[in-house]
């Protein structure tokens, strides 16, 4: 039988994982406290539906960055999809195209961006992006992308370090399998062909100029991912970005971070409706993005439940992951007496007396 939930997919992932990979994709930083937070902060917010709005069947579909989707869920960036199943990226950009759904192709994706481009077939796909010290060899990854028809930059900025997972190093998890690499991390080589992968660089030195300097370098909208603070979403209006993604990196950057839910109202009110806001971190049930939408966001990403669809089913996994929250999504907004994503608003909230005490 199918997982009835995104809980019971991650179950059968974890049964068909190995133990380290299983580690590698659910865990997070240090303590893991931001880990849980994510998703205990939707658990805490309650929901009161309104009634007889007659407003019809919920209408989910939405143009995010120029991009029509059939739903306001956008697949997050997540590294290593060969790690969960030998199709890898190829069988998540099947299945994304197929539900009308955009997908974020990591930096550290096992299949080149190229491959990806052509399993997806006139899909839409972003690309995710670690500024790489050497603008070079940035820039030259950039042409790559944008000749696959990529069709925004989602440029991550949380990870000046890499975080500490004690998971990785408890199980000696710390290279790729042989046969596994960053595909897009091969720089070109003599006669068009490609050299070996170089590993990412995170550099301390990355600053608001290297936004400028990407701003001039590519006509592709830049999506910022992993700001978490209202007067770095001041300083993005500014330096003109097209989107913000509020994320904590699935807690796996800065433990002790809050959750990502917690710390959208703040930005929602820095951007003041001028930016699209995404947000992920926690994301596994249709009410959750109905509680994202109330507090400002436009759509939300989801990370670990797509790698947990592609471990225990391929592409038909990541297919049911999809159809499984696009349903989830629809029929909570028809329980809260919501026709589109403009009934979404904070009227629809309740934080619990009790807590307050
Ligand atoms: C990630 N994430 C991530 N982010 C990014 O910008 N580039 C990357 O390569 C990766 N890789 C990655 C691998 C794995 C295994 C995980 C779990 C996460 C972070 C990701 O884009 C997203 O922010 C979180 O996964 C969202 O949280 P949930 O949905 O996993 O709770």
């Amino acid at each position: 039988m199918k997982a009835l939930s995104l809980r019971e997919l991650e179950a059968e992932a974890q049964r068909r994982l190995e133990p380290g990979a299983y580690d590698l994709f659910a865990g997070g930083a240090d303590d893991e406290v931001t880990l849980r937070a994510n998703e205990n902060a939707f658990a805490r917010l309650g929901l009161v539906p309104r009634v007889l709005r007659g407003r019809g069947r919920p209408q989910l579909e939405t143009t995010l960055l120029g991009c029509r989707t059939s739903m306001p869920i956008v697949i997050a960036p997540t590294a290593f999809h060969r790690l969960a199943h030998p199709d890898g990226e190829r069988a998540t950009a099947r299945a994304a195209a197929a539900a009308g759904a955009i997908m974020t192709v990591s930096m550290a994706s096992t299949t080149a961006i190229e491959e990806i481009a052509e399993a997806s077939a006139g899909g839409t796909l972003w690309f995710q992006l670690y500024l790489q010290p050497d603008l070079g060899f940035t820039e030259a990854l950039i042409r790559r992308v944008e000749a696959a028809g990529c069709k925004a930059l989602v440029v991550t900025v949380d990870s000046p370090v890499f975080g500490r997972r004690e998971r990785d190093l408890r199980n000696g998890f710390t290279d790729l399998p042989s046969g596994l690499c960053c595909e897009n991390m091969r720089p070109a080589g003599p006669g068009g062909t490609r050299g070996p992968a170089r590993p990412i660089a995170f550099s301390e030195a990355l600053s608001w100029e290297h936004i400028d300097w990407l701003r001039k370098s590519t006509s592709l909208p830049l999506v910022l991912k992993g700001l978490v603070h209202p007067a770095d979403a001041k300083m993005a209006l500014e330096r003109g970005v097209d989107a913000v993604l509020v994320s904590n990196h699935g807690g796996r950057q800065l433990d002790t971070i809050p959750a990502t839910l917690e710390l959208l109202p703040p930005i929602a009110e820095a951007i003041g409706g001028r930016l699209p806001i995404l947000l992920d971190g926690g994301i596994r049930r249709g009410t959750d993005i109905v509680k994202a939408l109330a507090l400002g966001a436009n759509a939300v990403a989801i990370g670990r439940p797509v790698l947990w669809g592609l471990a225990a089913e391929g592409e038909a996994g990541v297919a049911h992951v999809l159809e499984t929250l696009r349903s989830e999504l629809e029929r909570a907004m028809a329980l809260c007496g919501c026709g589109s994503a403009s009934d979404v608003g904070p009227e629809l909230l309740h934080v619990s007396r009790w807590e307050k005490q």
